[in-house]
């Protein structure tokens, strides 16, 4: 058979960047976290949006002054400007960025859970985890799953016609784990699996915007 001759490339197209960022040494800060969080709790009513029970808080944490919420507002802007250099593929430095952050606590116990949704009207939706609460005994069934929070494939119908013997990427699971801050476009369906744990599940919502985007001018 004559040999093929061709011309390729080979494209990745429609790729969906997802930071999972670990902070480390940020226990005095989860605590004090979880703490404001639990108070929060204790003092309002909460509100319905993709959760079904737990407490959903209103979407001004920032705005309050608190040391614990500073650093936590560090986290996110840090994590933002790299994420946000990558996708234009500029180092961080050289980026000035105004964000308009939006976040609000999400505790949860047992059955609490969130439905797939997206964050309409943000660029990049986050969470940071202050405390996972506790895993679920077992491996089997909703114990393997119990307060995962899953990104959902957003590929359409992806799945329709899988490829004999060749396993498909479908949704991706991440576990809670104190100070893991997850950073994804607001596009992107995501879901939490029902908690199973006694002890509260305490994580914290960000909607972000980049309200202003600038290269700084370099000096020559
Ligand atoms: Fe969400």
């Amino acid at each position: 058979m004559a040999s093929l001759s061709f011309q390729e490339d080979r494209l990745e197209l429609f790729p969906t960047l997802v930071f999972r960022r670990l902070h480390e040494g940020v226990e005095g800060v989860n605590a004090r976290l979880r703490e404001l969080c639990l108070a929060e709790v204790a003092a309002g009513e909460g509100l319905v949006r993709s959760n079904v029970g737990g407490f959903h808080g209103a979407p001004d944490l920032l705005s309050r002054q608190d040391p614990a919420l500073t650093v936590l507002q560090s986290m996110l802007e840090a994590a933002v400007l790299d994420y946000v250099a990558e996708v234009a593929e500029a180092p961080s430095e050289d980026l000035q960025l105004e964000l308009k952050l939006e976040a609000w606590i999400n505790v949860q116990t047992a059955g609490a859970y969130a439905r797939p949704h997206a964050h309409p009207g943000s660029h990049l939706a986050s969470v940071y985890y202050v405390d996972p609460g506790e895993e679920a005994s077992g491996t089997a069934g909703s114990a393997a799953t119990a307060g995962r929070l899953d990104v959902l494939d957003p590929r359409g119908r992806m799945n329709q016609l899988p490829i004999p013997g060749v396993p498909e990427l479908d949704n991706v699971s991440f576990r809670p784990k104190a100070g893991l801050l997850l950073l994804f476009p607001a596009w992107l369906q995501h879901m939490t699996h029902p908690y199973a744990g006694q002890t509260p599940r305490v994580s914290i919502a960000c909607n972000v915007n980049v309200v202003r985007f600038a290269r700084k001018l370099r000096r020559s």
